[in-house]
């Protein structure tokens, strides 16, 4: 009997100490527990990822923009690479030629692909595209 109560008595005392050492149970310990997973971070403040947290928008207007490639292969392709809708299509070369002759110059087709015109949606859907990457991605896919 007083063996058993030996044991009882040391697993006991050796799950407080297990209790003790593993969980922890200050404030502070809890608080950082149950702390949210992620970071609400507000226009106009500094936020802990600030890289995360720009949108594409800012890269394009800081310079960075995406290449005609990438912009072409995520917006113009489903009706230029085909020619859906009577596009001009990728590589036509003289299909091309001869839609930059009716407007005149390059500058004047890159307007007209921003503001739209017949079946072609305006900037061909790359709502957030700047006036440089709608050029680069009419350049990859004209070949002008
Ligand atoms: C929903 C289909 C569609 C998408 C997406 C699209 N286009 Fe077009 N695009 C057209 C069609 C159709 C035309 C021919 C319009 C016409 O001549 O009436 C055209 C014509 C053009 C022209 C010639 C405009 C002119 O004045 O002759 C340019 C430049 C152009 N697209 C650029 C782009 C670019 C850049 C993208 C991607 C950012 C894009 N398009 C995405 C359908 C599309």
């Amino acid at each position: 009997m007083t063996i058993v109560k030996k044991l009882l008595a040391a697993s006991a005392a050796a799950l407080a100490l297990i209790a003790g050492s593993s969980f922890a149970t200050t404030d502070e310990a809890i608080a950082e527990r149950i702390k949210p997973y992620g970071t609400v971070c507000l226009a106009g403040e500094e936020c802990a990822n600030a890289v995360a947290a720009a949108p594409a928008g800012d890269a394009a207007a800081a310079g960075a923009g995406r290449s005609g490639e990438a912009v072409y292969g995520q917006y113009c392709t489903a009706c230029h690479s085909t020619g859906l809708l009577n596009a001009p299509k990728t590589g036509d070369t003289a299909a091309w030629e001869e839609h930059l002759a009716a407007v005149g110059d390059m500058d004047a087709l890159v307007q007209s692909a921003i503001a739209g015109k017949g079946a072609m949606p305006p900037k061909g859907t790359c709502g957030d595209c700047s006036d440089d990457e709608i050029l680069a991605a009419i350049q990859h896919m004209s070949g002008l």
